[in-house]
């Protein structure tokens, strides 16, 4: 039994069960590919079993550091980019507080962001706070050479041992990186950091379920346990088969690959909890990473409603009919909170009082699907009875398990990222890497 639940009854209008039924066979042979470690980037599978393998020592060992920084920050930076650091802030920001930094009786430092951008404002700003409070920090990077966070880790190691002495300043520090090569984990070893591990077979978007993602999510106080736990549970449930009937991964692969041959290019991701918004961005790079190449791909965008029905409505309703939404809809929120009765009733709301918010939110939901079905927007439901570490676990694995499929579909490796390197290429260009000379000549050409 799994908690997420698929409904494609708003899908009728536009593709029949025969189109997307004839997905079946290649579904096959991609559950196949993933299972049997035989597709294409065959050598980055390691998330496949990554839920039912991970070992009791490394979860142990997380927990054990979260408790230890928890004791000594009131605030934990995390340093990363992209894949190395998307996972752990769609789960953190999720799960806790949608006002957590003005919190004042957490038990856990409040996870701050740092290294996934090269603004000398933020960076700044954040200094500027660091300057105040107790804290600590993580590095990650695979590679250990990409250049947001290896020039954010420059500046607060150096402030870090302003403020606490070097020695001190080492025991804040943790590297997550590769496990032998790259110029992170020579400098962790250099330094005496500790360290943990991205393995080698998993890539930076499918890491969450590594350290990279854990131990941020262990540190902010949630339970890694649960989040594992629901993956592991999804993870029995996909590998059982390929039928798209009954694996909800091959399902959703399947339409959307369906719709996608009908020409709807971009699939949006919208939601009806803000707190949910960094799971879009983990997901826009998850598909739009894996697929967007050999100039073929759904290119994934997200929205947040009812926000965003006041500015992206109007184009989702009635603009270029190349869309379909994928809804992520939470039954139950955690909270209960009824729309107030007013005598005077002046804005006209008495007809929902003691309505509960969630179903004012849940009708907004309908009528926004209704009227874009209507618009000629097709229509995914995601649905997950509520919020919490487990349901989070088995969603992400679904997901990716659903993108792995998605990307064979498609024919193209879904965990390379060549098209990465072109901005950097220029950028060190540009700004005169040792190496990187005829580059700069010719690019300043082009100026
Ligand atoms: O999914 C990916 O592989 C990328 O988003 C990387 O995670 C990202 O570029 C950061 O790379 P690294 O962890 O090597 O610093």
């Amino acid at each position: 039994m799994i908690h997420i639940k698929l409904d494609d009854s708003n899908l009728k209008s536009f593709v029949s069960d025969e189109e997307i039924n004839a997905f079946q066979n290649d579904i096959h042979k991609s559950h196949q590919a993933l299972q049997n470690k035989t597709g294409k980037g065959n050598d980055f599978l390691g998330w496949v079993n990554l839920p039912s393998e991970i070992d009791e020592s490394l979860i142990a060992k997380i927990e054990a550091n979260a408790n230890a920084i928890s004791s000594m920050a009131e605030i934990y930076v995390v340093i990363g980019i992209g894949g190395s650091y998307l996972g752990a802030r769609a789960v953190v920001e999720a799960l806790q507080h949608n006002f957590a930094a003005l919190k004042k009786d957490s038990k856990h430092p409040l996870i701050i962001y740092a290294g996934q951008n090269l603004s000398e404002d933020y960076l700044s700003d954040l200094l500027e706070i660091l300057d105040q409070k107790d804290y600590a920090l993580t590095v990650i990077s695979k590679s250990g050479t990409t250049t947001e966070p290896a020039v954010a880790f420059r500046i607060l190691k150096n402030h870090l041992e302003k403020k606490y002495g070097k020695e001190n300043a080492k025991h804040r520090i943790i590297a997550i990186t590769d496990h032998s090569k790259g110029a992170l984990k020579k400098l962790a070893d250099d330094e005496g950091y500790q360290t943990y591990v991205v393995p080698d077979d998993v890539g930076g978007r499918f890491s969450v379920l590594t350290p990279v993602g854990l131990l941020p999510i262990a540190v902010a106080g949630f339970d890694i346990r649960k989040l594992i736990e629901g993956a592991k549970n999804m993870q029995l449930h996909l590998s059982a088969s390929s039928d798209i009937t009954t694996n909800i991964a091959s399902q959703y692969a399947a339409l959307r690959n369906a719709l996608y041959k009908k020409g709807k290019t971009i699939e949006i991701m919208v939601n009806f909890q803000p707190n949910l918004f960094y799971l879009t961005e983990w997901w826009k790079q998850l598909y739009g990473e894996s697929e967007g190449k050999e100039n073929k791909g759904i290119f994934p965008a997200g929205v947040g409603f009812t926000t965003d029905l006041h500015s992206m409505g109007q184009y989702i309703q009635e603009g270029l009919r190349n869309i379909f939404e994928t809804v992520l809809s939470i039954d139950n929120p955690n909270h209960q909170l009824d729309v107030p009765f007013e005598k005077e009733n002046l804005d006209g709301l008495n007809f929902i009082a003691g309505k509960r918010i969630n179903e004012v939110n849940k009708m907004a939901e309908l009528g926004t699907c209704i009227a874009h079905v209507d618009g000629g927007v097709p229509n995914i439901r995601i649905s997950l009875p509520e919020i919490n570490a487990y349901n989070l676990g088995e969603l992400i694995y679904f997901y990716e398990y659903a993108c792995g499929l998605s990307g064979y579909v498609l024919d193209v490796n879904p965990f390379d990222q060549p098209g990465v390197e072109a901005y950097k290429n220029n950028m060190f260009a540009l700004l005169g890497k040792p190496g990187f000379e005829k580059q700069t000549e010719m690019i300043k050409k082009r100026l």
